[in-house]
């Protein structure tokens, strides 16, 4: 199992370095975590992470961070102020920040890149850099999940500012109450998990999820992954259906 990967070039961008720690993975795996909120992108992130020593690339995280960080420029803010929403932050932000950090997808532990793209813009642009940097993805996975299961996950989520752990009140409590089990960090509850903004993210996933899945599809790339069982089950599922793809993409390979 490897440990967690430290983050900070994804987290920061610019010129930040992460520590390199840990050893290389046999092979870097380059994979997109597609989904509805709450779907359980961060947390079978958490798990894809342990496995197979990938590298956690949310753009969520990225303006989380900013926030923490005290981020204050006119376009930060108006980022902020969306996700608070539940809006999405606009393409040309999102874009610019991926740009900045794109020496991420050439990481040797490989990437897993969580919440990004959520437009069709986006997906053109992220095939654009990963042209310029001659990578290529192995797969696009896409959690399914109803939306009756999603509101309750999100509106009883809670998590560890300090080290990203995150929680339910109900399906996956920390044991000491209110306190991450992993550092004691004091958990909260996300700004945009307030039903309103919930049901406008939820609504937002909604009109543009095909267009997402027709175009990893297309690319031969998508596989979907059903998600609503507990988090070991479906990261059971994700393991089997990652292989299978894998193992199908690499066996049509062999034969031209
Ligand atoms: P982001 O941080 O990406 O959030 P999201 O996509 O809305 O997804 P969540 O983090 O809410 O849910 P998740 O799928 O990770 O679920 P989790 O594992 O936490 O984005 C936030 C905002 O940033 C966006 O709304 C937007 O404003 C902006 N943004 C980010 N990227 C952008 C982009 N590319 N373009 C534009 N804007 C962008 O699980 C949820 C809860 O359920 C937890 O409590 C967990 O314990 C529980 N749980 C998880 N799995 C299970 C399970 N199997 N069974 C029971 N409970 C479970």
């Amino acid at each position: 199992m490897a440990p967690p990967r430290d983050r900070t070039a994804w987290l920061k961008g610019g010129d930040s370095h992460c520590v390199d720690h840990g050893t290389l993975p046999e092979r870097p795996y380059r994979l997109l975590l597609l989904g509805p909120p709450g779907s359980g992108k961060g947390t079978q992130a958490e798990m894809i992470t342990h496995r197979l020593g990938t590298c956690h690339l949310s753009t969520g995280d990225v303006f989380r961070f900013a926030k923490r960080a005290g981020a204050n420029s006119p376009v930060m803010r108006e980022a902020l102020e969306a996700m608070q929403r539940g809006d999405l932050v606009t393409d040309e932000t999102v874009t610019d920040i991926v740009r900045d950090r794109s020496q991420c997808m050439m990481c040797a532990h490989g990437f897993l890149l969580d919440g990004y793209p959520r437009t069709q813009s986006q997906a053109q642009a992220l095939d654009g850099f990963l042209h310029e940097l001659g990578a290529r993805i192995d797969a696009a996975l896409f959690l399914r999940v109803d939306d009756r299961l999603l509101i309750d996950r999100l509106t009883g989520r809670r998590s560890c500012p300090a080290c990203g752990a995150i929680y339910h009140t109900i399906f996956n409590p920390s044991k000491a109450g209110d306190q991450c089990d992993a550092c004691g960090g004091a958990l909260v509850q996300r700004g945009d998990d307030r039903l309103e903004a919930v049901t406008r993210r939820l609504e937002i996933w909604r009109e543009t999820e095909a267009m997402l899945f027709a175009h990893y599809s297309a690319a031969g790339l998508a596989v979907e992954v059903p998600a609503e069982g507990p988090p070991v089950e479906v990261f059971a599922s994700l393991e089997r259906a990652l292989a299978e793809h894998l193992a199908a993409r690499d066996g049509a390979a062999a034969t031209h």
